[in-house]
């Protein structure tokens, strides 16, 4: 979830998963989930990249560069104006450290080799991605002209050339995009509306495999991403949820026998 400003249906929902969430691993029982927390969740194992990507962030928190940037998705509500510093999009308008660290260790213990990412914004979380799946590739899609460059630059400054960045709206470049690649990981970071993120949870049902993994960010942004998280995790072919409060996992993998819908806190 972006750092941004807190409303009361966040607040509410956040004061249910503090409650309830475990934490951990404690009474974590299907064993892929338990062994989810102990190799990614609660993996407190230092990576070379983490710590060379906290210092791509903290340069980005000092980067005074001005964007005019489009709005494409369900609007920002942190931002007024469409003039975006570097260092406020950093601090406030991407994925934590936290969340791209969490994002890392999954997919480097998943092996996930094909990725796509929905809303590259400054395109540090994509970093996280890249490097993570050393030998895979990662196809990231951002609406904004200034934040591609801006994003395509950043990789290039850090030495990362697998990563593909699209100019384009999701809704263009999704259903082509999912014919041509057979993506391990779809990381739907953007557009938070209930029509929107159904939408592209329905073009990935129809393509997806045992293997695949689905990542909405911001499932508690509004009521209709609520609704729409509810909606995805109780759909038959969802074999395991993991709601982290920021971002929600889905799984469609068929040896999980018995639906798994996990809350954790992090
Ligand atoms: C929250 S930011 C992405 C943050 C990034 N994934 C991260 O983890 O730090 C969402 C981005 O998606 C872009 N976006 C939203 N809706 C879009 C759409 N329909 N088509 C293309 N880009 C869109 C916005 O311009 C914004 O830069």
């Amino acid at each position: 979830m972006c750092v941004m400003t807190i409303n009361f249906h966040q607040i509410k929902h956040y004061i249910n998963h503090y409650i309830v969430a475990k934490r951990g691993g404690h009474g974590v029982h299907s064993p892929f989930a338990f062994q989810l927390c102990e190799e990614v969740f609660y993996n407190r194992n230092s990576f070379y990249d983490l710590d060379a990507l906290k210092k791509v962030r903290a340069q980005l928190l000092e980067d005074r560069t001005e964007l005019i940037v489009e709005d494409f998705g369900a609007g920002s509500k942190t931002f007024t104006s469409n003039k975006r510093k570097i260092k406020d999009l950093a601090a406030k308008g991407i994925s934590s450290e936290k969340q791209s660290e969490t994002l890392y260790k999954l997919i480097n213990f998943l092996n996930c080799n094909t990725i796509i990412e929905l809303g590259t914004s400054i395109g540090l979380n994509t970093l996280y991605l890249a490097k993570a799946t050393k030998n895979g590739k990662v196809i990231t899609i951002e609406g904004s002209k200034s934040l591609v460059e801006f994003a395509s630059a950043l990789a290039k400054k850090n030495n990362i050339s697998n990563v593909q960045f699209i100019e384009a709206k999701f809704d263009d470049t999704l259903p082509t995009l999912l014919q041509n690649n057979p993506a391990s990981l779809i990381y739907i970071d953007g557009n938070h509306t209930y029509e929107a993120t159904m939408r592209y949870f329905n073009l990935a049902l129809s393509k997806k495999d045992n293997h695949t993994l689905l990542i909405f960010d911001d499932i508690y942004w509004s009521e209709g991403m609520t609704r729409a998280w509810n909606d995805i995790k109780t759909n038959t072919s969802v074999t395991m949820s993991i709601d982290l409060f920021h971002f929600g996992i889905i799984f469609f993998k068929e040896e999980v026998k018995e639906k798994v819908d996990l809350k954790l806190f992090l």
